[in-house]
């Protein structure tokens, strides 16, 4: 029987930094009201030429030399974005030919913030059904370009970056299970409602949020999808070393780990190094706790996703 685990892991940031002081300079807010709402300090800004895929190639570069293989050994890409370098062809296309290699299925996953669970939940029954020995699953976004940096209420959230890792065919399980959900019902309180119609953006192309809706439904997803998946996996609460959820606001997070009775140091938070990242806050966390020791062989890590559509989702792992 084939499984599939995750053999490296890499990140990438862009090198500006937008801290809480600089936004007080764009529009009216003060670090004390973002950091006490959200837990946010900083994000990171990608430069005018930089690119989705340009991120994506360096989290993915980091995350095939911490797997020890080479690009050409990667038999599936896929990149869960919403910020996309085009309408098309897909980012996960860009993103192959930056890496030089060709010939292996490459495509996009849009599922917003829950986009990175979505994805290693896909590539998990590719390895598993023997498709592939190496699938690179990757969540990059550059958020900052869908942005109204007029709009306090959603400007300040969200920061651009990227996350990768490479999953594996294993003789033993990494990949304990995974669920995923939607419901098309919420679609309109979180979207960017514009479309491109004959030329034209019809609608704002911009971040649109109903933030106190957005929060109660957050919350009670993300406890829940956890709750559903650790029995089928035969696993409870008391079994998982770490929780990763996404890293969208440190007061969703907390209020998920209290409803799941998990204290906070068993509870990865990077959102206030890089903002909502929205399909990158995942890895991006992963890959942080994996290098900086906390996350150790045979511990269980469970990565939980919430987005807009409204999508959710999580994935156990093994390390
Ligand atoms: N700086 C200062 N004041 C602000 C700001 C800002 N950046 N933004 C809003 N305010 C003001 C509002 O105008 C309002 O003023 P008023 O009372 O005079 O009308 C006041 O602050 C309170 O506004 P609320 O929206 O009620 O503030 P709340 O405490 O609910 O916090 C927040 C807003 C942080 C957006 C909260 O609703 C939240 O965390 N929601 C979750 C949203 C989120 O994380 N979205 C990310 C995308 S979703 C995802 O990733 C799954």
């Amino acid at each position: 029987m084939i499984h599939s685990r995750i053999a490296g892991t890499g990140s990438y940031l862009p090198a500006k930094v937008l801290t809480n002081a600089d936004l007080e300079q764009i529009v009216e807010t003060s670090d004390d009201w973002i950091q006490s709402r959200t837990g946010i300090r900083q994000r990171h800004i990608a430069a005018d030429d930089e690119l989705g895929s340009d991120l994506a190639l360096h989290a993915s570069k980091a995350a095939i030399a911490a797997a020890g293989i080479d690009a050409a050994d990667i038999g599936l890409i896929i990149v869960a974005t919403t910020t996309p370098d085009m309408i098309f062809p897909s980012t996960a296309c860009a993103l192959q030919a930056k890496l030089g290699v060709a010939g292996c299925p490459a495509f996009d996953v849009q599922a917003v913030c829950s986009g990175f669970v979505y994805a290693l939940a896909t590539a998990d029954l590719y390895v598993r059904a023997g498709h592939c020995k190496h699938a690179l699953v990757v969540g990059a976004e550059v958020y900052s370009r869908i942005l109204d940096w007029t709009d306090r209420g959603t400007c300040v959230l969200f920061g651009d970056g990227a996350g990768a890792v490479v999953l594996s065919a294993a003789e033993e399980p990494g990949i304990l299970g995974a669920r995923l959900h939607a419901d098309g019902a919420h679609l309109g309180i979180l979207s960017v409602p514009g479309q491109v119609r004959n030329g034209v953006v019809t609608g704002s192309p911009f971040v649109t949020m109903e933030g106190n809706a957005v929060f109660r439904f957050a919350v009670r997803v993300l406890a829940d999808v956890v709750d559903e998946l650790l029995p089928a996996c035969n696993l409870t609460r008391a079994d998982i070393d770490w929780l990763i959820p996404h890293q969208a606001n440190v007061r969703i997070i907390e209020a998920t780990a209290k409803r799941l009775g998990m204290p906070m140091d068993k509870v990865v938070v990077t959102v206030g190094m890089h903002g909502n990242t929205s399909a990158a806050s995942i890895p991006l966390a992963l890959d942080c706790a994996v290098r900086d020791g906390r996350i150790q062989r045979g511990h269980r890590v469970i990565l939980a996703g919430v987005g807009g559509g409204f999508t959710w989702g999580a994935v156990v792992v093994r390390w």
